[in-house]
């Protein structure tokens, strides 16, 4: 990016509200509290604090200690550890491309559903509107070439609102946009768990999640899930930590800052899980459906059974139903642009783009793979997406930048780096943790989404996998060899 001055954050509090933004997203929101209900509620909170601690917090250490470090892009960064290492700079990030692509059409279905919301219009049948009325989605895979028109307007204006954010400078866009978004997204938060527990009901869901099975605990599936849950929570492993950190100024205090983005994450998916939980309680109660049926997780649960309350909440819901679906809405937007920002500046700095130009080419193609997913088969692709890139493919770049950073890189360079300024202090178990526990259990994590991924398959979704495995050895190596318009890129940092 020369010719552009290098971003940097205007203060702290800017950088731990972007971090936090980057990290609250749809997974806190609809992922967390099914994966809390089915393994073991209560108990289920032992896993997931000893993961958070060992292996969530860890690695994000290890991303942050890059990215301050280095204070550049993931490309030149594995560029500068080994010159081989360029590709699997531009393949984590366009697993991270390609999960945006999707992620943004699920945020266009909500932005639908903000609208919706006001005069309930998805009628007595939310199941069918959702499929039938919003999705139009087609059983077989010849819908692709039935274009959606409501969803595709409203995954376009999404993209726009990501590429005005993404194209201004980094304390205007991504900055403004946190502090403005979080806190609003913090009271709609507190206002709807509030309101859950005055419905009648309230009691019987949210003591489901938190009344143990110790029982659960002997269960390694278990442990994995609490796992997986905080790699998808806290976003490891997508350059999005590192990204952000690269912008920090001399004399931030790492893992304090580490630590205050993990306990906000952790706090607010649990926190918001008491009031999904209060209000499915309510569900059971009035409608009389078991709990059980109501428990589900993703789209399901946000427009599907959502909606089916709001139809019975009475003129509460104008107000409920709107704010959920805001919250949905700003919790999406904010990782979105966490999610485009590391590829927008690995962009910029090897090819010499400015910010505005390399956000325009980014946004201009996600739109064009986007607009996939607002077609007749659209669900269903996306869905395979969702599989394959999330269980599969983002979890092997985990895997490698663990490998990278632990052994072929010096890792004691990291801890000096986190120990500089920080009260609290890493060390040798912190080595142990990156180079042995966590690509362990992160292969624990992969061969379990690799069986599960492929078992599920049809012939459809295979091939969708495979074309997408053909891309992500391909696409990488190209940007590799394409040479650097920026002269500085193959200098290595010192
Ligand atoms: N952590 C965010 C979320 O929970 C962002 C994210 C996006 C994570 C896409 C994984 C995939 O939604």
């Amino acid at each position: 990016m020369t010719g552009e001055k290098k971003s940097e954050w205007n203060s702290n509090l800017t950088f731990i509200l972007a971090m936090i933004g980057s990290a609250v997203g749809l997974g806190n929101i609809w992922r967390f509290p099914n994966v809390l209900y089915s393994n073991g509620g209560g108990s289920f909170m032992i896993p997931y604090i000893v993961s958070l601690f060992l292996l969530g917090i860890s690695f994000v250490l290890v991303e942050y200690a890059v990215g301050y470090k280095f204070k550049t892009s993931l490309s030149k960064i594995l560029y500068t550890v080994h010159n081989k290492l360029e590709p699997v700079a531009w393949f984590v990030l366009l697993i991270v491309f390609l999960i945006t692509t999707y992620y943004v059409c699920v945020v266009g279905w909500d932005l639908i559903y903000v609208i919706l919301s006001f005069t309930k219009a998805w009628g007595s049948n939310p199941d069918i509107f959702f499929s039938q009325s919003v999705l139009q989605s087609s059983d077989s895979i010849n819908g692709i070439f039935t274009i959606v028109p409501a969803v595709l307007a409203s995954v376009a204006a999404i993209w726009f609102a990501s590429w005005m954010i993404l194209r201004t400078n980094l304390n205007d866009g991504i900055g403004k946009v946190s502090k403005i978004l979080l806190p609003l997204l913090c009271i709609i938060v507190v206002v709807i768990v509030a309101y859950s527990l005055t419905l009648p009901g309230a009691a019987s869901g949210y003591t489901q999640i938190f009344s143990p099975d110790w029982s659960a605990l002997a269960n390694p599936n278990v442990w994995l899930a609490a796992f997986g849950q905080i790699v998808f929570s806290l976003s490891l492993g997508m350059a999005i930590a590192l990204t952000y950190a690269s912008y920090l100024p001399e004399g931030s205090k790492l893992v304090d800052n580490a630590l205050i983005v993990a306990f906000s994450n952790s706090g607010f998916e649990v926190f918001n899980s008491i009031g999904i939980f209060s209000i499915l309680g309510f569900m059971a109660l009035t409608s009389g459906i078991p709990f059980n049926d109501l428990v589900t997780e993703g789209t399901g649960l946000a427009f599907v059974v959502f909606p089916q309350v709001f139809n019975i909440m009475g003129p509460a819901a104008s107000v409920i139903g709107p704010l959920f679906f805001l919250c949905i809405l700003f919790a999406g937007i904010t990782s979105i642009m966490a999610l485009l920002e590391g590829v927008c500046y690995s962009i910029s700095e090897k090819f010499n783009f400015s910010r505005k130009k390399s956000a325009t080419v980014v946004c201009i193609v996600g739109v064009v793979i986007s607009s996939i997913f607002a077609t007749g088969a659209g669900s269903m692709i996306l869905g395979v997406f969702d599989a394959f890139l999330n269980n599969f493919a983002l979890l092997f770049a985990v895997l490698l930048e663990c490998i990278i950073f632990g052994w072929v890189y010096d890792f004691d360079e990291l801890i000096a780096t986190l120990n500089e300024n920080s009260r609290i202090t890493v060390g040798k178990t912190w080595k142990a943790v990156i180079k042995c526990i966590l690509p362990i259990c992160i292969l624990g994590l992969w061969i379990q989404g690799i069986y599960s991924t492929l078992s599920t398959g049809d012939s459809i979704s295979i091939t969708i996998m495979a074309i997408l495995t053909v891309v992500l050895i391909i696409v990488p190596f190209i940007f590799t060899k394409l040479p650097a318009r920026n002269d500085d890129f193959y200098n290595k940092i010192q």
